[in-house]
């Protein structure tokens, strides 16, 4: 039986000058998750925000906090994402030369533990990490910013991630240009977490977000 699609709106493509009603608003739209991207600048080319807005953010639903660290490096900060109300956090293989002791602490701190991979990187990194995550995050841009073109390579790693997670429960999650166009390539090798950004927030409020939300669930 295929696993119920997850659909994680990131926050990144919303307005950030009322934050909190674009959240509660996406959610009541359908959404599933919140996707949060946290950027520093230095891992990438680009600055989002930090704990202190997913503090702020955590009363106002229990749904899932998705928390992908584009920081590097993410050990220092681990346990304020996790005091911030993360509930599962994503740090990326190629942001530092422990990740295995970086999912360990993510675990030891509680949380689902997540590794994300650029467009760059194999799958076959992800191999000695595989049994310490409970979600693998195959980017489908390059990191950084919202909006960018979907990489056509990725359906082919998504189809690799799955032949290695084999019968594990772990969440394939795609993140970077997913739309009603791109996301069944994606859902068709095995994801079951779609993040999108512009495809959901277009800025014109709750009515729409569910209209967009809908249809990423119907194209899949
Ligand atoms: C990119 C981020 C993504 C991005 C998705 O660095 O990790 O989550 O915001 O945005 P869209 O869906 O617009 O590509
Ligand atoms: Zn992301």
């Amino acid at each position: 039986m295929a696993d119920p699609l997850i659909i994680a709106p990131s926050i990144l493509a919303a307005d950030f000058s009322k934050i909190g009603q674009e959240v509660t608003d996406v959610l009541e739209a359908g959404a599933d998750w919140i996707h949060l991207d946290v950027m520093d600048g230095h891992f990438v080319p680009n600055i989002s925000f930090g704990p202190v807005l997913i503090e702020k953010l955590r009363p106002l639903t229990d749904a899932v906090f998705d928390t992908h660290l584009m920081i590097a490096p993410c050990d220092p900060y681990l346990e304020a994402f996790a005091k911030a109300g993360s509930d599962l956090i994503t740090v990326h293989a190629e942001a530092g030369p422990h990740t295995h002791r970086s999912l360990q602490i993510i675990r030891s701190l509680g949380k689902k533990a997540g590794i994300a991979l650029n467009p760059g990187s194999p799958v076959s990194a992800l191999e000695p990490l595989i049994d310490l995550v409970d979600l693998v995050l195959i980017m489908s841009v390059n990191p950084g910013f919202g909006g960018q073109k979907y990489i056509a390579s990725t359906g082919q790693k998504v189809a690799q991630t799955k032949a290695l997670i084999g019968d594990r429960p772990i969440h394939i999650e795609i993140d970077g240009g997913i739309t009603p166009q791109t996301a069944p390539l994606v859902t068709s090798q095995g994801a079951d977490v779609l993040v999108a950004g512009s495809a959901i927030y277009d800025g014109k409020g709750k009515a729409s977000y569910a209209n967009n939300i809908d249809a990423l669930r119907a194209a899949v």
